[in-house]
C-alpha cells in the first residue's frame, strides 16, 4: 500500500502501467456504478480507448432509479457500457437465503457467472478489469483476519480464463476520488457515496424478496431526501437504510397494524476501515421517520443506528 502523494504522476504512471500490462488486449469490466469500479473503468479508458468493454450487471438490488441514472452518467462520461438486467435471476437464486455470508456468496458467483456469459459474447477479452481498493484486501482476509466476502474480492474461478488488471489496489477511497477528480469525472459521480457490490441484498436482512425490496427503496430514498435537503447529505460518508428480519406493532389511523421495522444508519469515515456515527439534527430524523412512516406502506418503525466502526461494521451484514 502507498499513500497518493502526486495524483498526477500517479494517473500518468498508472496509464503507463496500464498500456504496458496489457498491451494491445481487450479488457472486459464489471460496472457496479460504484466510484471504485467507475474510476478504474475511466483511468483505463484513458490508457486503452476501445480496448476496454464495460458491462453493467444489474441484479435487481441497487437503490432507487440507480440502473437508469447509473447508465445515464456513463453514457455522458463517454463509457460504453452494456446493461445487462439479471434481476429475477438474482432474486430466485436468492429466495429463502437469510444467512449473510451465504447471501454475499450467492450474489458473488451470480455476479460473475452472468458477467462470464456476458463477457464470453464479447469474444477474445484477455483481461478482467476490478475496482478493487486497499480496504477491500484488508477486510476480505488477505491482509488479517476475515471480517466479510467482499463481492469484488476473491479471485476469479478456475474457468475464468481472464486475468487480473487491479489498477487501485493500493489506494484508499479518498485517493479514488483524487483520482477521478483529476480525470474529470463529474463531480456528482465523484462524490457518490460508497455503496456495497452485493447492493441491497446485505442491507434487507432477512428474507429477499421485490417487495421488501421495494419498501426498502423507498425509505432509503427519503432518508437521503432528507438529509440533502438539510444540506449535510454531502458531509456524510455513507447513510442508508437497513430493512429489519423483525416487525413491529404499530398504530394507523387507529388500527393495528404490523409492519415492517427500518433502520436510519448514518457514519463518517476517511477510509472505510473505522467509523464514527453522525449526529443528525433530531429535526432531521423527525422528519424523515414521519415521511417514511406514512409514505412507505409496510413500514411502521424507525430507528437509528448509533453504533460506530469498530465494535460494528458500516453494513449490517
Ligand atoms: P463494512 O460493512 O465491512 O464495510 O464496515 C466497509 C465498506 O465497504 C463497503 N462494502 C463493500 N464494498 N463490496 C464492496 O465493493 C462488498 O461486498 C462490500 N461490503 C461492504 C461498505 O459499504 C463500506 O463502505
Amino acid at each position: 500500500m502507498i499513500r497518493l502523494t502526486n495524483v498526477e504522476e500517479w494517473v500518468n504512471n498508472s496509464i503507463n502501467n496500464i498500456r504496458g500490462q496489457v498491451g494491445s488486449d481487450k479488457i472486459v469490466c464489471g460496472l457496479s456504478g460504484g466510484v471504485d469500479s467507475s474510476v478504474s473503468a475511466m483511468l483505463v479508458h484513458k490508457a486503452v480507448g476501445s480496448q476496454l468493454e464495460c458491462i453493467f450487471v444489474d441484479h435487481g438490488l441497487m437503490r432507487l432509479n440507480e440502473p437508469e441514472l447509473v447508465m445515464n452518467s456513463y453514457k455522458d462520461m463517454g463509457l460504453s457500457v452494456r446493461h445487462v438486467d439479471a434481476s429475477e435471476l438474482f432474486l430466485s437464486e436468492l429466495k429463502g437465503v437469510t444467512d449473510p455470508e451465504q447471501k454475499r456468496l450467492i450474489i458473488g458467483k451470480l455476479f460473475i457467472d452472468v458477467f462470464q456469459a456476458e463477457a464470453n459474447k464479447t469474444g477474445g477479452a484477455k483481461w478482467l478489469l476490478q475496482g478493487t481498493i486497499y480496504p477491500d484486501i484488508i477486510e476480505s482476509g488477505k491482509g488479517s483476519g476475515l471480517v466479510k466476502s467482499h463481492h469484488n474480492v476473491g479471485g476469479l474461478p478456475e474457468h475464468m480464463d481472464l486475468k487480473l488488471l487491479e489498477p487501485l489496489r493500493d489506494l484508499y477511497k479518498d485517493e479514488v476520488r483524487e483520482v477521478g477528480k483529476f480525470i474529470n469525472m463529474p463531480e456528482s459521480f465523484i462524490k457518490r457515496q460508497p455503496f456495497p457490490g452485493p447492493g441491497l441484498g446485505v442491507r434487507c436482512l432477512g428474507e429477499l424478496n421485490k417487495t421488501r425490496l421495494d419498501t426498502l427503496r423507498q425509505a432509503d430514498a427519503i432518508f437521503r431526501e432528507e438529509l440533502k435537503a438539510a444540506g449535510i447529505y454531502e458531509d456524510i460518508w455513507q447513510s442508508f437504510c437497513v430493512l429489519l428480519p423483525v416487525k413491529a406493532v404499530g398504530v394507523h389511523d387507529g388500527n393495528r397494524t404490523y409492519g415492517e421495522a427500518v433502520v436510519l444508519r448514518a457514519i463518517h469515515s476517511t477510509d472505510a476501515m473505522t467509523a464514527e456515527w453522525v449526529k443528525i439534527p433530531y429535526e432531521v430524523l423527525d422528519k424523515t421517520a414521519k415521511r417514511i412512516c406514512s409514505e412507505v406502506k409496510d413500514i411502521n418503525r424507525v430507528v437509528m443506528d448509533v453504533t460506530s466502526k469498530p465494535p460494528a461494521t458500516i453494513e449490517w451484514e
